[in-house]
């Protein structure tokens, strides 16, 4: 991959954590680049490293040895040109769906953006997840599938760079899982957002991503294994279905995570 077309790069990153038992080393010398506009995901055994991962693109924590760099700037933390969705949305309960984004928006566009555009933008990033019918309801008021697409759609307003996205849809019933799974190669597609995504579901790795990264199993984590996925966008989980080449790209990733490196007991 051309480096200047890289928005992520990731140098030979080593993560360590100090434990009661001594020094964990989580991350060995990890290095890779994302494209702008590729949607990578990370998928790896329970604890192999991937939030830490995760975490220091996001700027959450820093890494022991190596650098990252975001659009060719090393990231020291956290930043709007990278938006994070958690597994477990983080909205404000006191706030509805609409305050919930105006907050990120306000945050970031203090100054851009007119009070009318603030709105606009709100609104616009809501309707693109399909909450816009639902927008003046509070966190408590609306499931789980409906808190995440707020999660995503305050992400989104943000206009980030990349958006990086930790089990999003883990805690999600199957049916409402394929919904914001369209949703977001919908989104993906239109605006042509850059994302790193983890996930345990081999179907969603293969489906959504333009490359599978696989993790060996810790400690001393590295990317094991790359996947290219080349099937035509826009996809379909319909046609999909049926595709031997689909069939085949699971295969691959299924056989790394069962086969090759078999999770720890
Ligand atoms: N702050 C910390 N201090 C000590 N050890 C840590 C810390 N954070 C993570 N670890 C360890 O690093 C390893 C990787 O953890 P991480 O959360 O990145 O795994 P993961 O791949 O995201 O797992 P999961 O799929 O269960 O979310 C684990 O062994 C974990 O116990
Ligand atoms: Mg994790």
């Amino acid at each position: 991959m051309k480096t200047e077309k890289s928005i992520i790069r990731v140098e030979n990153v080593s993560q360590r954590f100090a434990t009661p038992k001594g020094v964990f080393l989580a991350l060995d010398n990890v290095s890779f680049a994302i494209a702008k506009g590729e949607t990578v995901s990370l998928i790896g055994h329970s604890g192999c490293g991937k939030s830490t991962l995760l975490n220091l693109i996001a700027g959450l924590s820093r890494p022991s040895e190596g650098v990252l760099l975001c659009d060719n700037q090393e990231i020291i933390g956290p930043g709007p040109e990278r938006g994070v969705v958690f597994q477990n949305h983080s909205l404000l309960p006191w706030l509805s769906a609409y305050d919930n984004v105006a907050l990120a928006v306000r945050q970031v566009f203090k100054g851009e953006m007119s009070k009318s555009e603030m709105h606009d933008w709100i609104v616009l990033n809501l309707e693109l997840v399909h909450m816009g019918h639902a927008m003046d309801k509070r966190p408590n008021e609306i499931s789980g599938g409906m808190k995440q697409r707020v999660g995503i759609a305050r992400a989104l307003a943000m206009k980030p760079k990349v958006l990086l996205m930790d089990e999003p849809f883990g805690a999600l019933d199957a049916l409402t899982r394929a919904h914001l799974q369209d949703a977001v190669m919908d989104i993906q597609g239109r605006l042509n957002t850059t994302l790193l995504l983890i996930t345990h579901d081999v179907d969603e790795a293969v489906l959504l991503s333009d490359r599978v990264m696989m993790m060996t199993n810790g400690p001393a984590a590295k990317v094991g294994e790359i996947l290219h996925v080349d099937l035509e966008r826009p996809r379909s989980r319909l046609a999909l279905a049926n595709d031997p080449l689909f069939h085949q790209y699971r295969q691959q990733v299924l056989q790394f995570l069962h086969e090759k490196h078999r999770a720890v007991a």
